[in-house]
């Protein structure tokens, strides 16, 4: 049982809603706490990488720790870091002279990495982090004297990178664990802006929030529903006769153009872009995939709230992740990830029903169990409907495979428990399905004015379309 069990039930819940939205005006001072600080990332990787360049750019002061082994070899890590001009190190020589630490190694060597560092630390130094599994689920011992805090962007690093350069940032959320100086959250703000985070709009929340959102938005709606979808929706579409690379480009690319268009205006905009006809079908279509779906969404849900999948993935960590291997492999045989590369294409919404319905469903339903259970709605939102597109962005370079390394590994490992159960939920469900809903469109059964208005009502009235019109409004902001 971890400390977060341990806490009366009220004092969960808090923790668990914990999430404001910061006023863009909180960060005027831009990353001036952190000028002339040395920042030392360990590990450079997805995260580890596109973040620093972000921060070099930031005018700050940046190295990467990375293993010996790792220098010794020249490895891929050494050679992103050098090529891109920075210092590199051991743990040894850079992170006693470090005034921020930021642990950007996967989490499952968490354990290791922060015990080694915790002796090398100087006194008062900041330890940083982009996701809370390792202090709220390992449950780290860390000094009293650091200060620990998070800022989490929420999407893979790819996307973190090339917004800043876009002059934008990606929504993050930041957090303060612990705090003997009082200075936590400061630290955290500069860092955030360093990355271009301000810009899209932060969400000041917990450890335990950011924990528990995270891994329940990347196991079901963002990973494990895009990766049940190619997987069955590509046996379906080869079963009516689909070539084989046209079968993988409906999914590959069209899962991509309807989860844009929901972020631009939530789900009910995707709806609207359906004849009427078209919009009663897919609505009632979604209705019942989210009756489908609803017991493995909640199961997911009480499984992170409880402790149980990380429990689950910890035994997997000690197995040298043999069910992580295996999923993986399974993954790459698959005849998504097998069929001949297929070329873009731009959705016409008429031709995909299916797909407004399936992620109608996943987004709705990944709020609604989300909201259930303590989250706060604005933080529900993000980890539902605005990351969807970012995740879709890699499916659509290079498929799940591109999707699997970008993201981390505690995403993956979710993402198979997810996908392994979903994929043959969404194979029942498509057997009913045609080339109607998958991408050829057709006559639906006409409706009524009194039916059309009532699906309307409920695609506008869900409740993530209110709190999605109003983020959208404040991430708009300058
Ligand atoms: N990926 C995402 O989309 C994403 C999004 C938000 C938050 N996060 C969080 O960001 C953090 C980093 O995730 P990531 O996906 O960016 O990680 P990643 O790409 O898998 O990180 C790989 C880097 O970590 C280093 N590393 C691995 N094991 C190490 C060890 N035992 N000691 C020292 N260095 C080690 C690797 O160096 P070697 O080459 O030496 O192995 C490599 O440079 C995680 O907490 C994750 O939850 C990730």
């Amino acid at each position: 049982m971890t400390a977060f069990h341990q806490k009366p039930l009220r004092t969960q819940l808090q923790a668990l809603r914990q999430c404001h939205p910061v006023p863009k005006s909180a960060f005027s001072d831009g990353v001036e706490v952190l000028k002339g600080k040395q920042i030392v990332i360990l590990g450079c990787g997805a995260q580890g990488l596109n973040q620093g360049l972000n921060l070099r750019d930031s005018g700050l002061n940046v190295a990467y720790a990375l293993r010996q082994s790792s220098i010794d070899s020249k490895n891929a890590s050494y050679q992103r870091a050098k090529d891109n001009g920075f210092h590199v190190g051991s743990f040894e020589e850079l992170v006693p002279n470090a005034d921020l630490v930021m642990n950007l190694t996967p989490d499952k060597q968490h354990g290791p990495v922060v015990n080694g560092i915790m002796p090398l630390m100087k006194q008062g130094a900041f330890l940083g982090y982009s996701h809370g599994f390792d202090v709220i689920e390992a449950q780290r011992e860390i000094r009293d004297d650091i200060t620990v805090i998070m800022v989490a962007p929420k999407c893979p690093g790819t996307e973190v990178r090339a917004e800043y350069l876009r002059g934008f940032g990606v929504p993050t959320l930041i957090a303060v664990h612990q705090d003997p100086q009082g200075l936590g959250l400061a630290w955290a703000k500069a860092w955030c802006a360093g990355t271009g985070g301000h810009h899209a709009g932060v969400l000041l929340s917990s450890f335990e929030a950011e924990v528990k959102s995270d891994l329940m938005g990347e196991q079901t709606v963002l990973c494990g529903l895009p990766q049940a979808v190619c997987v069955a929706g590509f046996e379906r579409l080869v079963e009516l006769n689909v070539p084989a690379a046209q079968a993988a480009s409906f999914y590959q690319f069209g899962i991509e153009q309807v989860s844009e268009s929901m972020k631009a205006g939530g789900v009910r905009l995707a709806f609207s872009k359906l004849s009427p006809a078209e919009r009663v079908h897919a609505r009632r279509e979604a209705d019942k995939l989210k009756a489908a779906f609803r017991p493995l969404f909640e199961k997911h849900m009480d499984d992170i709230i409880g402790g149980q999948f990380a429990e689950g993935m910890m035994a997997d960590w000690a197995k040298d992740d043999i069910d992580l291997l295996t999923w993986r492999q399974n993954t790459a045989e698959t005849g998504f990830e097998q069929a001949p590369p297929s070329s873009h294409f731009e959705l016409d919404f008429d031709r995909a029903t299916g797909l407004v319905a399936l992620f109608a469903a996943g987004v709705e339903l990944a709020f609604e169990v989300m909201v259930e259970a303590g989250i706060s709605p604005a933080s529900a939102y993000y980890e539902s409907l605005h990351e969807l597109p970012l995740i879709a962005n890699t499916l659509a370079r290079r498929r799940l495979h591109e999707m699997n390394v970008v993201i981390s590994d505690t995403a993956e490992y979710g993402n198979y428990l997810f996908s392994n159960v979903a994929t043959g939920i969404v194979k029942d469900v498509m057997a009913g399905w045609d080339l109607k809903e998958l991408g050829e469109g057709g006559q639906f059964d006409a409706v009524d004015d009194a039916t059309l208005s009532l699906v309307d009502e409920q695609n506008q009235n869900h409740p993530i379309e209110a709190v999605g019109a109003s983020l959208r409004a404040y991430m708009r902001e300058r």
